[in-house]
C-alpha cells in the first residue's frame, strides 16, 4: 500500500527531524580530502586531528576494507575485539626478519603492499577482510637503534641480531596501514617495488620535479604501536580491557595473547607537506601500568601534551567518555617545519620516538627519498637492505633533526662529505640525486625488488 508508506515516511520526517539530523551528523565518510578539510587542518588543526581519530577508530564494517559499520553510530558504540576502520586499511607492515640468522632470514611477509619479490597489490575491493583473517602485528623496526641513528651503515650485518629482537619475542608490535587513496596511488603508479620507485625517480628528474609522487588530498597513513596486556592472558575479565582498545592475537605456537593499542600516528595529505598528529595512551605518559613494563621500553614523555580542544576536560575528549578511548590523549599536531617566528616545531611520542623525543615528524619524513642508482652512494635505511636484499638507496637522515629540511642532502651522496651546494630555487633538478617519496617512509623503507632477490 504505497499511500500508507508515504504517510509513514511523511510522519517520520515531520515527527523526528532531530533524529534525522543527528543521523546525518553521524559521519559515514572519511574526513579529509576536501578544500574544507584543508582549511580546518590549517586553522583548527587539533580539532581536525580529533575528527580523524573519532572517525578512524569507529568500528569497521565487516568484510570490506576501509568502511565504518553504520549500525555503530559513534566511537562510543563498539563490540569487543573487532577492527576499527584504520585496522582494515591496506597493510604496509607485516614483514618479519630473523636477524640472528646469517644471512638474516625473512620469516614471514604478510604485507599487502610490499611483498617479496615485489608484485602488484590486489585491487582494493579484493583485499581479504573475511572473519578468518588474523590480526597481524610485526616487530617494530623504527625504534631500533639501527634506524634511529642510521648506524646500520657502520654495524657489521651479523651484529644486527642483538639490535633487533627476533620475531615473536618482542612484546611491542607495530602496524602500518594505508587508506584507499594512498593504496591506489601506490598500486597504479607501481611504487611497491624498487624498480617502480627508481623509474618514478628517473621520471621526476626528467620532469624537473622534487618528488617522485604527489599523493591525492584524500591520502592517509597510520602507524600504530601495540603492547601485550599480560594480565589478560589468564584473566578474560582483566581491567585493561576496559582501558585500552584491545585485540586478540594468535602466536605462531597457537596461543592467544591480548594486545592493547598505545600509540596512533595519523598523517593525511590535506596539506602539501602532510598533516601530522600523534595520539597516545595516558599510561605511557609517565609511563605507568602495563606501559611501564621494561619490555615496552617507553620513556617518560619529554614533551607536553598540546591540545587546546580538551583544556576544560583535562585532556579527555567528551565524545570518548565512558569508553576505552577515554584514555587516549592527543599529544599534538604538526603542520609546518617551523613556527611563524622561526622556532623549529617538535612532535613525538614517548614510545615510538622513545630515544629521540626532541624530534620532528615532518622533518624526518622529508628525508624519505629514492636515489638515482648511478648517482647515489650504496647506502640505505630500509628493511630489504638490513636483510641483505636489493633495496632503493636513500638520502642520509639523523633522528633528532628538527626544522627545515637540509637541501644539501638531496644533491650530495649519502655518507660522503657534502661538496655540492644547495640548488637555487629556480634551478632545475639536474643536480638532484635523491627524490622525495612525498614524505612517506614506508615506500623506500619497505619496497623489495620485483626481480633481484
Ligand atoms: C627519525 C625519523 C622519524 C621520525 C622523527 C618520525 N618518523 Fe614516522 N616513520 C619513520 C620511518 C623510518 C618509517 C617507516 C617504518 C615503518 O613504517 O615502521 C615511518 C613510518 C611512519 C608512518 C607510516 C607511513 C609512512 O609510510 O611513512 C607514519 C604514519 C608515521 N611514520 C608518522 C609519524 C609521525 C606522526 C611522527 C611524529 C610524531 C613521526 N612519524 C616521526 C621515520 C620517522
Amino acid at each position: 500500500m504505497p499511500w500508507t508508506r508515504g504517510l509513514v515516511v511523511g510522519l517520520m520526517l515531520a515527527a523526528a527531524p532531530a533524529v534525522l539530523m543527528d543521523r546525518a551528523a553521524a559521519q559515514t565518510r572519511e574526513p579529509g580530502g576536501t578544500p574544507e578539510a584543508a582549511v580546518q587542518a590549517l586553522s583548527n588543526p587539533h580539532e581536525f586531528a580529533w575528527q580523524l581519530f573519532l572517525y578512524l577508530n569507529r568500528q569497521a564494517r565487516a568484510g570490506v576494507a576501509g568502511e565504518v559499520d553504520e549500525t555503530k553510530r559513534s566511537i562510543a558504540e563498539f563490540d569487543p575485539d573487532r577492527s576499527v576502520v584504520w585496522e582494515t586499511w591496506g597493510l604496509a607492515s607485516g614483514l618479519d626478519i630473523d636477524f640472528s640468522a646469517d644471512p638474516p632470514a625473512i620469516t614471514a611477509n604478510k604485507s599487502e603492499v610490499f611483498k617479496n619479490p615485489a608484485t602488484e597489490p590486489v585491487p582494493w575491493e579484493a583485499l581479504d577482510r573475511g572473519a578468518g583473517v588474523a590480526k597481524t602485528l610485526s616487530a617494530p623496526f623504527k625504534s631500533s637503534p639501527l634506524v634511529a641513528s642510521g648506524i646500520n651503515r657502520l654495524v657489521p650485518r651479523k651484529q644486527f641480531g642483538p639490535l633487533i629482537a627476533p620475531p615473536g619475542t618482542n612484546p611491542r608490535s607495530d602496524e602500518t596501514r594505508m587508506n584507499r587513496s594512498t593504496y591506489e596511488t601506490v598500486r597504479s603508479k607501481g611504487l611497491y617495488s624498487v624498480e617502480g620507485l627508481e623509474a618514478a625517480a628517473a621520471k621526476a628528474k626528467a620532469d624537473n620535479a622534487r618528488a617522485l609522487v604527489n599523493f591525492e588530498p584524500a591520502a592517509k597513513e597510520v602507524k600504530a604501536r601495540w603492547i601485550r596486556l599480560r594480565q589478560c592472558d589468564a584473566n578474560p575479565d582483566c581491567a585493561e580491557k576496559a582501558r585500552y582498545h584491545w585485540r586478540s592475537v594468535q602466536t605462531a605456537a597457537g596461543a592467544t595473547q591480548i594486545y592493547g593499542l598505545i600509540t596512533l600516528h595519523i598523517i593525511t595529505k590535506d596539506l602539501p607537506n602532510w598533516f601530522w598528529a600523534d595520539f597516545g595512551h595516558i599510561d605511557c605518559e609517565k609511563p605507568e601500568g602495563e606501559c611501564a613494563h621494561p619490555a615496552v621500553e617507553g620513556r617518560p614523555a619529554m614533551t607536553p601534551l598540546v591540545d587546546p580542544t580538551t583544556k576544560a576536560t583535562g585532556g579527555q575528549r567528551p565524545e570518548t567518555k565512558n569508553t576505552n578511548w577515554a584514555n587516549y590523549r592527543l599529544r599534538g599536531v604538526q603542520i609546518d617545519f617551523v613556527t611563524s617566528t622561526g622556532t623549529p616545531t617538535i612532535l613525538s611520542n614517548p614510545v615510538i620516538e622513545a630515544t629521540f623525543q626532541n624530534s620532528s615528524c615532518i622533518t624526518c619524513h622529508s628525508n624519505a627519498t629514492v636515489g638515482i642508482r648511478s648517482l647515489a652512494s650504496n647506502a640505505a635505511v630500509s628493511l630489504p637492505f638490513f636483510a641483505g636484499r636489493k633495496s632503493v638507496l636513500n638520502a642520509k637522515f639523523i633522528a633528532e633533526e628538527v626544522g627545515r629540511p637540509d637541501c644539501q642532502r638531496f644533491v650530495n651522496k649519502a655518507e660522503e662529505t657534502f661538496t655540492v651546494p644547495c640548488p637555487g630555487i629556480f634551478d632545475d633538478q639536474s643536480k638532484t640525486i635523491y627524490f622525495q617519496t612525498d614524505f612517506l617512509w614506508s615506500l623506500p623503507f619497505r619496497a623489495f625488488s620485483a626481480t633481484d632477490q
